[in-house]
């Protein structure tokens, strides 16, 4: 018998889990900050709405009427036909994403650490003390390897034993934290700068870059495109309203982005003299400068909000990468009738040279460069820029065109079925073609 989820709860927690990570408090921010702010996140709404949805609907379509890995989707469902190439596509993404993934996820497992124990708290020169750490041969890549060892854990105990009764502990737990934090970022002096920043769009700022880099947040927020949430939905109940539950993830994870804008940019306005945009070190060598001064005369408090920021960062992430090991585990573990456990460890191991692979690239790696980048932001580009936005066009297309109406229909179970099939057939594969060619052309 195949698993699946035990309750609808969990298997909403365990989808908004994938969802909700790096991209949201880490990414979200960084391109917000970089890319003007308000009128950024309006773009970015519209592309959730209009081309990143649908991609999750037809995931969902796609795993629940096949229940099978991403490639035995395709073959299930169109034998014989060439579809199944946006399985491999899937699969081969599945794994590179993790690999990297997990590099960044180990940094923010080390500066949780790092900050309980309290040696963030004293002025230095953060940004300095970034650079050394992630050039330092050995602790970035023992803190991937921690992180990874950690995702495994967790897949390895399966669906139901392991995905979904840890989503179930971690997600409230993400939602506690980042309450607490708003509190804390909105009673700094100042705070209305950053909320001006993050509500009030300055159109000014708009250019075609502004336009791609709106819709390659998206995917990557919600995860879509290399038959992640598919793979999840395979384990759903045959009752769950997909539509539905995409649209309470797409919520859910919009939320936690603008919370993060709420945590991080009133507390970044507050301090004087950090930036906004400062880029990927935003969370990484700004926030400690400004956790270092935000409640100047209490630094208590300031311990406080610096050790459950980080740790925020590391729970998102940890629920982000079992979704993503789920992608090649269960792949694995139906193609070559393997167990579970030794599937996953497969997936592990192969990730851990890749992530090792990674991480070196910013340190003693950093002169290695592939078609012009380093190990890492290679790995970054052939995902986020070539296999989630082509995934997405196949698998649009795919449910739009080629799979059987009635199954579509039976799936959705929806009014806006019209609606859907509208996105699937035109506005989504045109969109996103459309940015794709343009970033494909912009290299
Ligand atoms: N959505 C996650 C985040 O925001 C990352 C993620 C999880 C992902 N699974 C994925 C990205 C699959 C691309 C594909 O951090």
């Amino acid at each position: 018998m195949r698993s699946s989820f035990g309750s609808k709860i969990g298997m909403v927690l365990a989808s908004a889990g994938s969802a909700v990570g790096l991209g949201n408090i880490w990414r979200f921010p960084t391109e917000a900050g970089r890319n003007g702010g308000a009128a950024f996140i309006l773009l970015y709404l519209a592309c959730v709405l209009l081309l990143a949805m649908p991609v999750m609907i037809g995931e969902f379509v796609i795993g629940r009427a096949s229940r099978a890995n991403t490639v035995d989707s395709y073959r299930v469902l169109a034998p014989g036909k060439p579809w199944v190439v946006s399985g491999f596509i899937g699969v081969v993404a599945g794994f590179l994403v993790l690999s990297y993934y997990s590099v960044v996820a180990g940094w923010t497992l080390d500066y949780t650490v790092v900050s309980f124990s309290a040696s963030l708290m004293k002025p230095m020169d953060y940004g300095g003390y970034f650079d050394s750490f992630v050039r330092n041969p050995w602790r970035p890549v023992l803190a991937m390897a921690a992180f990874m060892a950690a995702t495994h854990f967790v897949v390895a105990r399966g669906v139901e034993k392991g995905i979904e009764r840890f989503s179930k502990i971690l997600m409230p737990l993400l939602f506690c934290i980042i309450l607490v934090l708003i509190v804390c970022s909105l009673s700094m002096p100042g705070a209305e700068k950053g909320l001006e920043f993050l509500f009030k769009p300055d159109f000014s700022k708009v250019n075609t870059q502004v336009v791609l880099s709106a819709m390659g947040q998206a995917f990557f927020t919600l995860s879509v495109g290399i038959g992640c949430l598919a793979t999840y939905a395979s384990y759903f109940s045959d009752d769950t309203p997909l539509v539905r539950v995409a649209f309470n993830v797409c919520l859910i994870d919009t939320l936690v982005a603008v919370s993060a804008g709420l945590i991080i940019f009133p507390a970044v306005f507050s301090v004087s003299g950090a930036q906004v945009d400062a880029g990927p070190g935003l969370v990484f060598i700004t926030l400690p400068n400004v956790f270092n001064s935000a409640f100047g005369a209490l630094p208590v408090l300031n311990y406080i909000f610096s050790s459950l920021f980080y740790l925020l960062l590391f729970v998102a992430a940890l629920t982000s990468s079992i979704s993503m090991h789920e992608i090649s585990t269960a792949y694995i573990t139906e193609t070559f009738h393997l167990e579970r456990r030794v599937a996953a460890r497969i997936v592990t191991a192969i990730c851990m040279v890749f992530g090792v692979v990674c991480s070196l690239s910013f340190g003693i790696w950093s002169g290695i460069h592939v078609f012009g980048m380093g190990f890492f932001d290679l790995f970054d580009y052939f995902v986020a820029k070539f296999c989630m936005p082509l995934g997405g066009i196949l698998i649009c297309t795919f449910v739009g065109w080629d799979l059987k109406h009635s199954t579509v229909r039976r799936q959705l179970g929806s009014r806006f079925t019209p609606l859907l099939m509208f996105l699937f057939r035109w506005v989504a594969p045109i969109g996103i073609g459309i940015v794709f060619v343009y970033e494909l052309m912009d290299r």
